[in-house]
C-alpha cells in the first residue's frame, strides 16, 4: 500500500467528547458501561484503548470534516491518523480531544532545517493545543519504496522536524516517527526468526538509534490480508482472521501465535533486538481488511473484513500483548474510516472502509446484538442511538460504550 497512502488522510478513532444526542442517552451508556462486569477487560475508566483509525481523504464524496468530526465522536474514537496535516480537518476537531497523527511534507524538502521549521510552525504549532497533535510520521513505507534518494533523506528529515520541534518547545507534546511496511523485514517467520532486509541496515540502524534516543515508536503497516491473497492454499484463514486455530509454534522461543498480525509484530521486535534494539517500541500505523475487491483477490469480503476488523478491536480493548510482549497492549490504527473511491489499484484499495461516505457503516462491527447477517448495512453505527449494546454480551460492553459510545 505504500506511497499511494501518503496522499489520502487515514484516522484512528476513539475518544469521550461531547455528544450530538440526548445527554440522559449517554449517561445511560456510560453507566451501562462502567456498571457491567469487564471479564477481564479493564475498566473503561482507566484504560486508554490503543485504537485508533486512518482517515484517508482519496476521495470525491466524503463528508466535509465537520461532518466527519461528529462522526467520529459518535463511534468515540479517540485517535486518527491523517496522510497530510489537513487544517480543515485539524480546525474542524479543535476542542474535542481527539489525538492527531499527521504526515510531513516532501522528505527532501524537511530534511533542510529551516523548511521542517517552517512546516512545523505552519502545519502544526497554529492547531496547539487546541488540536490535540501527538505525532508527526515523516515518509510511508520509504524504506521498501525502493526510491533511494527518499531513502537518504528519511533519517535527516526526522531529525529535522525533531528538532523543529524542540526549538519551538513542542517536542513534549508532539513525537516523530515514520511507518514502515513490514516488507523492511527479510524474514518474519517463524517470529523470533525475524531480520530486517540486510540492504536496510545501513538505514535501519540509526533509525533504531533515533527511536530510541527520543522515545518514539517505530511504526509499521501490517496487512495479513496481502499474505492471505497471495497463498490462500497454503495460509489459515481462522489464523489471519483471529478466528479460533491450532495456532503456529516458533520454535526459537516455543511460544505459539493464534495469529499473523502478532507475529508479524513479534518478528519487527526480533529484528530490532538483533540490531541491539530491545528499547524501542513497535505500533501499527495501518492494518485493515478489503470487504471488497477484484475476481482474483481471494478473501476480500464483507464477512471476512468485519471478523478481522471486530476481532481485533476486541483484542486491543482487552490489552492484550504479543506473545513476545504480553505486558505491552498493541497499539493499533485501523485502515480506513471511509472506502475511498479515487484510490489507485487493485479493486481492494477501495474498499478498506467502516464505513461509506454516506456515514452508513460497511458492515456490523459488533454494535447491535449480532442478528444483522453482516452482509448488508443493516445499522449506521454513526447515527443509531446506543440501544443496541443493550443486548450485547458483557464482555464487550466496556468496548463498544468506549468505542461507540
Ligand atoms: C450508503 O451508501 C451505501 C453504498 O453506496 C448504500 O448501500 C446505502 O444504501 C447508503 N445508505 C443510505 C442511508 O443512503
Amino acid at each position: 500500500m505504500a506511497g499511494r497512502r501518503l496522499f489520502g488522510a487515514r484516522f484512528f478513532l476513539f475518544s469521550s467528547s461531547s455528544f450530538p444526542w440526548a445527554p440522559s442517552l449517554r449517561l445511560s451508556c456510560l453507566l451501562l458501561a462502567l456498571l457491567s462486569p469487564a471479564n477481564g477487560i479493564v475498566s473503561a475508566a482507566t484504560a486508554p484503548l490503543k485504537f485508533g483509525i486512518n482517515y484517508g481523504q482519496i476521495a470525491n464524496n466524503l463528508p466535509p470534516p465537520t461532518q466527519v468530526s461528529g462522526i467520529l465522536q459518535s463511534l468515540n474514537v479517540n485517535r486518527v491518523k491523517l496522510y497530510d496535516a489537513d487544517p480543515a480537518v485539524l480546525t474542524a476537531f479543535a476542542g474535542t480531544g481527539v489525538e492527531f497523527i499527521v504526515s510531513g511534507g516532501d522528505l527532501a524538502t524537511m530534511s533542510d532545517a529551516s523548511n521542517a521549521r517552517a512546516w512545523v510552525a505552519q502545519n502544526v504549532q497554529p492547531f496547539l493545543p487546541a488540536t490535540r497533535i501527538t505525532c508527526i510520521i515523516v515518509g510511508n513505507e520509504v524504506l521498501s519504496g525502493g526510491d533511494t534518494a527518499s531513502m537518504q533523506s528519511l533519517l535527516p528529515a526526522m531529525q529535522a522536524v525533531h528538532q523543529a520541534l524542540v526549538d519551538l518547545g513542542l517536542d513534549s507534546q508532539v513525537s516523530v516517527s515514520t511507518s514502515q511496511s513490514v516488507n523492511v523485514l527479510a524474514s518474519s517467520y517463524p517470529p523470533s526468526s525475524g531480520v530486517f532486509r540486510e540492504e536496510l541496515a545501513q538505514y535501519m540502524e540509526p533509525l533504531l538509534d533515533f527511536h530510541a534516543r527520543v522515545g518514539s515508536p517505530f511504526l509499521i503497516n501490517a496487512y495479513p490480508f496481502f499474505a492471505y491473497k497471495a497463498s490462500p492454499a497454503t495460509v489459515s484463514l481462522p489464523y489471519v482472521l483471529f478466528e479460533p486455530n491450532p495456532g503456529v509454534h516458533d520454535p526459537g522461543t516455543s511460544l505459539t501465535y493464534d495469529n499473523m498480525l502478532y507475529a508479524q509484530i513479534d518478528a519487527v521486535y526480533a529484528a530490532m533486538e538483533a540490531m541491539g534494539h530491545a528499547d524501542v517500541e513497535v505500533r501499527i500505523s495501518e492494518t485493515g481488511w478489503p470487504s471488497g475487491g477484484d475476481a482474483d483477490e481471494v478473501g476480500a469480503t464483507v464477512q471476512n473484513a468485519a471478523a478481522y476488523n471486530r476481532n481485533l478491536m476486541k483484542r486491543v480493548a482487552a490489552g492484550q500483548g504479543t506473545p513476545r510482549k504480553p505486558d505491552v497492549p498493541v497499539d493499533v490504527l485501523v485502515f480506513a474510516l471511509f472506502n475511498e473511491n479515487m484510490k489507485p489499484g487493485q479493486a481492494s484499495e477501495r474498499n478498506y472502509g467502516l464505513f461509506y461516505p454516506n456515514g452508513t457503516s460497511v458492515y456490523d462491527l459488533g454494535l447491535d446484538d449480532g442478528t444483522s447477517s453482516g452482509t448488508s448495512p443493516t445499522t449506521s453505527g454513526v447515527y443509531s442511538s446506543c440501544k443496541p449494546m443493550i443486548s450485547f454480551p458483557k464482555g464487550v460492553v466496556v468496548l463498544l460504550a468506549a468505542f461507540f459510545l
